[in-house]
């Protein structure tokens, strides 16, 4: 698989001589987008080979990855079930009514109840329940999906050269840890949380997924050089009505679709970092677009009604 590079012509980023490219992961597969496509390619390989075996998984009501898992079922034949994070919403939003036509089985539990989605003895519980299935961790998150997402930088287009930096979002951060990893010497990871935490709990998270892949290299000064995290300012999926306004701008003006919960984020922090002189001119900087496209879907009117409620400059 040929993931494609695009270069993007934005005012801004011309005025500082600054290259910004997009890489396409989104359009890796129409519904096993971004980088659900690495992450979930272990568990399936797995199931493939027992097929009877149902995957379970864990997310919110709007999550990618179990759309994402759900049409993976559906393709290979294979039995998926949701845990759910809150209660049964009256009518299914569009990521849900999509799970569920895909012979997904939706689990709506208490928030309570979801956190203790890590736990052992839940897990335990479940098995007892659902009988044996392949639990795959909430977001895809597993030891093996961070190693499957640093194969993501062996698929990228050659007809582009490797950027100078590559913004990516961090949710569960197996995605940032894997391409951190084995990232190329020339390339600095920047790294930019979905969710308010600080610049060192995401930190955290990252060694502790490479803690449980026995690649803490940390000590190692390429490694320890080749990244740099910020903190998370604004609660997961909250969107200001400025970046509202970005999100449309970008989506209107220049066909730059981004899901507002993770790469509108990570465009916003390039776009900052540019300003601040973050980057030399002649530098390249890319965006590496994770999907999530699927999500807009539920709340296409309130970003639309948010953006016109900001007035002032936009970073594009
Ligand atoms: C669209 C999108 N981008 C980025 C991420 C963050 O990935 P990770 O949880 O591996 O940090 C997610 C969450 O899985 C996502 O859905």
């Amino acid at each position: 698989m040929i993931v494609p590079i695009e270069k993007l012509n934005l005012p801004l980023w011309q005025t500082f001589g600054v290259e910004l490219y997009i890489i396409r992961l989104d359009q890796t597969h129409p519904h096993i987008s971004g980088n659900k496509w690495f992450k979930l390619q272990p568990a399936l390989e797995r199931a493939k080979k027992h097929p009877n075996q149902p995957l379970l998984s864990f997310g919110g009501a709007f999550s990618n990855h179990l759309h994402a898992l759900a049409y993976a079922g559906f393709l290979h034949g294979l039995s998926t079930m949701a845990i759910i994070r809150g209660e049964q919403p009256k009518s299914l939003n569009p990521t849900l009514q999509d799970m569920k036509n895909w012979g997904m089985q939706l689990h709506f539990v208490s928030r309570a109840e979801y956190a203790q989605r890590y736990r052992v003895d839940y897990l335990d519980h479940l098995r007892q329940r659902f009988g044996d299935v392949q639990i795959i961790p909430e977001g895809g998150s597993s030891s093996e999906a961070v190693n499957a997402c640093g194969e993501i930088w062996k698929h990228l287009s050659k007809d582009q050269p490797l950027p100078d930096y590559l913004g990516c979002a961090l949710g569960t951060g197996a995605t940032v840890a894997g391409l951190i990893a084995n990232r190329p010497l020339q390339t600095q990871v920047i790294v930019v949380p979905a969710l308010k935490i600080s610049a060192l709990e995401a930190t955290q998270m990252l060694h502790q997924h490479w803690q449980a892949n026995h690649a803490d290299r940390t000590d190692q000064i390429e490694l320890k050089e080749g990244f740099t995290v910020f903190d998370g300012e604004l609660p997961y999926a909250r969107v200001t009505p400025m970046m509202a306004a970005l999100w449309q701008r970008l989506s209107t003006c220049y066909g730059i679709d981004l899901d507002p919960v993770y790469t509108l984020r990570v465009y916003h922090r390039l776009s900052r970092l540019l300003q601040q002189g973050h980057f030399p001119a002649g530098s390249k900087v890319a965006l590496l677009h994770t999907g999530g496209l699927q999500g807009i879907r539920g709340c296409q009117q309130q970003l639309q009604q948010r953006s016109a409620a900001y007035i002032g400059p936009l970073p594009i």
